[in-house]
């Protein structure tokens, strides 16, 4: 995780860069730092623990001028997050500075061989090792700064999205890139790097992502130049952005993730948007139409994920089994990684990725490469590793998604996985007319239902203050609806720190039913749907041990309103795509809950938006 953020150009580096890191704060918040290099020719480093205001803080009064500069949002990996361990980290002779994202997994070895050259450290951070390292080849190889970046870099085992700049050398950033996302923003004179486009976008729209083992030397009125490890020019692919500065904002909302529960309704838009026809009859994703015989022949479905992605491909794994009678297993990501799992040239993995990427999920995509397998990529982040790794695959389209909490990503990605699904289905020739018709039309109905569950946003915040104070909550649903449920008790426990579970419903009488009692609230699930008769049972068995419940029901439910405590009605819509709506409610509870325990929404303690170590 770890934002970077850079800048060499005309204009006073500092505020770009402090305006850049409150764009990655959610890429992690323990600290935060800047290094920049004055006209004078010295180079300062100002880093402090907590957010970027304490950074702000920090420098008041402090020179911060000078054109040239890097900086640093850090979510902790080696070392606690104190000033200490802040990133930028200078080099034992303060010539050079460093910022990092990633892990370097050799330090240990790289930091015994440099105290063995008198050098001393000053934090318990790997990326201090690595400008340690820096110096100690350039000084020993008496080489410029790329060179020795070019081969420090090669001693190192692990990840790294890096920027380096040295005190002589007011006119140089050399960043690199492997495992670890980083992009160049191009503006006539003026270069920006970034973890990702966010920061970068109000500057321009013109950027070259740069690919793994790939050095870029970002020198003062001259041209950007990328290079590999081993000092060979790579051609620049520049690319347009096409995201707008206002997805970026608030809007009016007091936080992300409000605004983006909100968005859900034209985010869906979005991701249909030219994948269904005119009429509305017909839905075709391309990266299915162009490896249709992939999908003809897949033996098997794999969908590897983590989190709340991981959820979603549940609920993929019961559309495309259901729907394309094709056997879908779905991995978390990192157990899938290192279990040595049998995956055959004719089984499809697909990956689910928000941020595209997430380390485990892109070492999924580089086991099942060597497998022969056909890899799908369904990511957000356009031109992300994770999309850019795989065969072929669909983005979700529905902006960036900034609150640390997933929503819009989630009835994002699992739109794309109805559509996948679909789409097979009208292939294999395996889904009725009536039905695929059904789901199609209900499907471009969704935005309006979403609006209409919107409108709950007053009942859901007066029975969040009944429930603020709860030490812990079960969320219950079966079928379609139980990936909901754990999705709906991973919101509440992320952000409102609520310790919460999430059960298929008849599972409870095999252990969990010995927790319910009257302090226990149990949101239940039961729309009306295939499994609702049986949802119903489980309910009136939590009722008779006197647990707290609170239901979800189709709209006109008369009948579990009068067995439950508290009743929330979504609108009637097929079985297969009530996740789409019966999601906004528990991201709301979950929401406002958080609120009255005055949580830090947007920025839940111990996470990250993007989860680039394993
Ligand atoms: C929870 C959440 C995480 C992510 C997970 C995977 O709200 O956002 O659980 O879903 O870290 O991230 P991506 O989808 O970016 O691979």
């Amino acid at each position: 995780m770890c934002g970077i953020v850079g800048y060499l150009g005309d204009r006073p580096a500092y505020p770009m860069l402090i305006q850049g890191l409150r764009r990655l704060e959610y890429r992690g918040y323990d600290s935060a730092g800047v290094a920049l290099v004055h006209e004078n020719g010295t180079l300062d480093v100002f880093k402090s623990k907590g957010k970027v205001a304490d950074l702000e803080r920090a420098t008041q009064g402090q020179d911060v001028s000078g054109t040239i500069g890097i900086a640093h949002t850090r979510w902790a990996t080696h070392g606690e997050p104190n000033d200490a361990n802040a990133h930028p980290h200078y080099s034992q002779s303060k010539t050079l500075a460093i910022i990092h994202n990633g892990i370097i997994e050799n330090y240990n070895v790289l930091r015994e061989m440099l105290r063995n050259h008198d050098y001393t450290f000053q934090s318990d951070t790997d990326t201090e090792v690595l400008v340690q390292l820096i110096e100690y080849i350039k000084q020993t190889n008496h080489c410029d700064l790329c060179t020795a970046v070019q081969l420090a870099l090669h001693e190192v085992v692990g990840a790294y999205a890096i920027a380096v700049i040295e005190k002589e050398n007011p006119d140089l950033i050399v960043a690199a890139r492997k495992s670890s996302p980083l992009v160049i923003g191009i503006r006539g004179n003026e270069r920006f790097l970034a973890s990702d486009a966010t920061p970068i976008i109000e500057h321009t729209k013109e950027v070259v992502y740069l690919n793994d083992e790939e050095v870029a030397v970002i020198r003062r009125n001259e041209p950007l130049q990328v290079v590999s490890l081993d000092n060979v020019v790579k051609p620049l692919h520049i690319k347009m952005l096409e995201m707008n500065i206002s997805q970026l904002e608030k809007g009016g909302f007091p936080h992300f993730m409000l605004k983006e529960i909100y968005e859900q309704p034209r985010t869906i838009i979005d991701c249909i948007r030219g994948r269904i026809n005119p009429e509305g009859t017909d839905v075709i994703l391309s990266g299915v139409r162009d490896h249709q015989d992939k999908f003809l022949k897949a033996g098997r479905i794999i969908i590897v994920a983590c989190g709340t992605s991981w959820h979603a491909g549940l609920i993929g794994e019961h559309l495309i089994e259901e729907l394309c009678r094709i056997p879908v297993e779905v991995e978390y990501a990192s157990e899938f990684r290192y279990r040595n799992p049998v995956i055959r040239p004719n089984d499809i993995v697909i990956t689910l990725s928000q941020s595209g990427e997430t380390a485990d999920t892109l070492a999924a995509v580089e086991l099942a490469r060597n497998s022969g397998a056909f890899i799908y990529g369904i990511c957000n982040v356009i031109g992300s590793s994770i999309a850019r790794a795989t065969d072929s695959g669909s983005y979700i389209h529905v902006g960036p998604e900034i609150g640390v909490a997933s929503t819009k990503a989630f009835t994002g990605q699992v739109t794309v996985l109805i559509m996948l699904a679909l789409s097979v289905a009208k292939l294999k020739k395996s889904i009725s007319p009536e039905l695929y018709t059904t789901m199609l039309h209900d499907l471009q109905q969704i935005p309006q239902l979403m609006e209409r569950v919107l409108k709950l946003d007053t009942e859901i915040c007066d029975l969040a203050k009944i429930f603020t104070y709860a030490h812990n909550f079960i969320y219950l649903g079966r079928g379609y609806n139980y990936p909901v449920a754990l999705e709906g008790a991973l919101k509440l426990k992320e952000i409102s720190y609520i310790h919460a579970e999430g059960y298929p419903a008849a599972e409870m009488k095999h252990g969990p039913i010995a927790l319910i009692d009257s302090e226990m609230p149990v949101v239940a699930i039961a729309t009306a749907d295939s499994v609702y008769e049986k949802t119903i049972s489980n309910i009136q068995e939590i009722k008779a041990r006197r647990g707290k419940v609170i239901a979800i029901v189709t709209e006109g439910n008369e009948d579990v309103r009068k067995m439950v405590d508290y009743v929330i009605e979504i609108p009637r819509v097929d079985e297969r795509l009530i996740p789409l709506v019966v999601s906004l409610p528990l991201q709301m509870l979950a929401y406002h809950i958080a609120v009255n325990k005055n949580r830090d929404v947007d920025r839940p303690r111990n996470l990250a938006k993007s989860v680039t170590v394993e």
